[in-house]
């Protein structure tokens, strides 16, 4: 199937989309992968879930979007039979294009269920990626923060990739740090220098030259996250191409795009709920609309505060797919 693609993926440069629960879902990396980031990560997924947990084919977090490629599907768990299990179905149902552990997710509920706490129990973890090699023909990386407490990155990566790892993602902060502070690229170069397979780095790119900074610090890659929220762009700046930054009209389509792919994987309702957080994003420039773009709760009232109001008697007002659909 499709071991070796990391490596493939890691010729040309650019950015990867980070794994972000909540945020990561279908439409945000349809938007992210036109606009080329190598590849995506999806918001992570319960092994045991899939395995044992009455999921299926259709779960939202897991189901890709027509036609999409070049996404890895994260799992968290922390039993190797089960990360077998949920490898394959990952796989089958979702057609990943690799699969990635989760190692770095500091929340309580993952507790003793896998996440950060892995980094306590590295040797658990090397298990897991083993299982997981073994149960897929895909290539199977993991995501991992410096360590718990403290920073023992280094033989975590040399540990993971001896156990069949064939890349590498390090968050700069260990999982006491949670988001506070600054990502330490320093640790992150030092785990690159210090392994055979690729390493990615993340944390704290929010902008153009902070990104090429970082793609110049010995990493195979970068990865972002919070700096993608309504800036997709920034993955074909990452491609070098400087100059893509969208003028008010392009951010405008874009955040509508969004909007109704959004509908479209979610329904209206739950679909806008979500998005409402992601909406202000777009507008760095519009502080007014923030109140109203976190209150939306229809596409129209979306399209009437981003466009103006319909121009009676226009002759091209612009039509929206929604409203093409509903008439
Ligand atoms: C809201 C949110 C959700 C996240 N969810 C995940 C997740 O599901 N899996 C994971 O490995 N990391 C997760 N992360 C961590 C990000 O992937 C990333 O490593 C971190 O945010 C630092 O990068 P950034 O500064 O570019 O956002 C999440 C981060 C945020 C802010």
């Amino acid at each position: 199937m499709n071991a070796g693609f990391y490596q493939d993926r890691l010729r040309v440069k650019g950015a990867v989309l980070a794994p972000m629960a909540g945020y990561s879902d279908a439409p945000m990396r349809q938007l992210c992968s036109e606009q080329g980031a190598l590849w995506t990560v999806s918001e992570m997924i319960s092994a045991r879930g899939l395995v044992h947990g009455g999921e299926n084919a259709s779960l939202d977090l897991g189901r890709p979007y027509p036609g999409e490629q070049n996404r890895v599907v994260q799992l968290f768990g922390d039993d190797p039979e089960v990360l077998a299990g949920a490898s394959i179905r990952a796989a089958e149902w979702f057609g990943a294009a690799a699969l990635d552990l989760n190692m770095g997710c500091p929340v309580p509920k993952l507790r003793g269920r896998g996440g950060a706490c892995l980094l306590q129990t590295p040797d658990v973890a090397y298990r897991l990626v083993t299982a997981m090699r073994g149960a897929v023909p895909l290539d199977v990386s993991a995501k991992i923060r410096l360590g718990w407490d403290h920073n023992r990155a280094v033989e975590l990566a040399q540990g993971l990739a001896a156990a069949g790892a064939s890349l590498i993602t390090v968050h700069g902060r260990t999982s006491a740090q949670k988001y506070t502070g600054e990502a330490d690229w320093d640790a992150i170069q030092a785990v690159a220098a210090s392994v055979d397979v690729p390493v990615v780095g993340s944390g704290d790119i929010q902008d153009l030259p902070t990104l090429q900074r970082r793609q110049q610090g010995g990493v195979a890659a970068v990865m972002v996250g919070r700096g993608a929220v309504g800036n997709p762009w920034l993955f074909a700046q990452a491609r070098g191409d400087p100059d893509r930054v969208p003028d008010h009209a392009e951010r405008v389509q874009t955040a509508l795009r969004h909007a109704r792919l959004n509908v479209q994987w979610y329904g209206e309702r739950r679909g806008l709920l979500q998005l409402r957080k992601v909406l202000p994003r777009y507008f760095p420039a519009r502080p007014e609309w923030r109140e109203r773009l976190v209150q939306i709760s229809t596409l129209p009232e979306l399209e009437h505060l981003l466009m103006g109001p319909p121009v009676r008697g226009a002759v091209s007002a612009p039509r929206t797919g929604y409203d093409l659909v509903r008439s």
